[in-house]
């Protein structure tokens, strides 16, 4: 599984992502794009094709958590838009995560990498068990629900880096693990909590790292994404 940074296309519409990715015209590693549900939900279809076109990777984030079979019809939709990886929700339980694979086979065998959310960072613990009712500890439930995927036949999870090593030691090193809440210091943390640097991320064994804001908000944004490439990759 090959390493690489994703760039997080949290962006509104069609003509601000693409005069974005028009900044990354004259690179020579073309940046692996996120697109978000506000992205797709605002323009469709049109614009995974467009960056597509322009020769990006592409992981289309939409979560998906339904019955199986709506989520199989779901993910065969996708399974024809020519993307890279896409995700859904290991909450939606063993038979929908085997339905998503299903749905998103093509007929000749290939397909997206598909990975799971285990719980979201915005869940806390408290909210977990005084919410959800799950009573169990959080780092015992996302454990649980990443073998779940594992069993259910996924390719991966997105975790935090700082669980990456962890990931890897249950579902094996093979188990892509996929981090956001990257920054380059701590002074820029924003809304995420637990936050590691590119180097770090390397460090702890993370496949991919998300990186949204320090590049897409940057003053230098192609300088951001060189500087997250060396550090990870190079
Ligand atoms: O701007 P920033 O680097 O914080 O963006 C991180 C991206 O990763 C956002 O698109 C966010 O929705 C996504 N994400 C996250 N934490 C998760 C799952 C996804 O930050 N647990």
């Amino acid at each position: 599984m090959g390493k690489d940074v994703i760039i997080a296309c949290d962006f509104d519409s069609f003509d601000k992502v693409i005069s974005f990715l028009d900044l990354f015209e004259k690179e020579d590693r073309k940046p692996f794009v996120k697109i978000g549900m506000e992205l797709y939900y605002a323009e469709g279809a049109r614009v995974v094709r467009e960056i597509r076109a322009r020769g990006h990777k592409i992981f289309l984030d939409l979560k998906l958590h339904d019955i199986p079979t709506t989520v199989q019809k779901a993910m065969s939709v996708l399974s024809r838009m020519d993307v890279d990886m896409c995700n859904l929700h290991a909450a939606g339980g063993s038979a929908m995560m085997e339905a998503a694979i299903k749905g998103l086979t093509r007929e000749d065998g290939t397909r997206p990498i598909l990975i799971a959310v285990t719980q979201l960072t915005s869940t806390s613990e408290e909210r977990l068990h005084s919410e959800l009712l799950i009573d169990r500890p959080m780092p015992e439930v996302v454990m649980h629900y990443a073998e779940n995927a594992k069993n259910s036949g996924l390719d991966g999870v997105v975790c935090s880096p700082l669980e990456a090593g962890k990931v890897h030691d249950r579902c094996g090193k093979n188990f892509v693990t996929v981090t956001p809440g990257i920054r380059f210091d701590s002074a820029t943390v924003g809304d995420q909590v637990r936050v590691t640097t590119p180097a770090l991320a390397k460090e702890l064994g993370s496949d991919y790292i998300v990186v949204g804001r320090p590049v897409t908000a940057a003053d230098d944004p192609v300088a951001a994404y060189r500087r997250c490439v060396e550090e990870f990759i190079d």
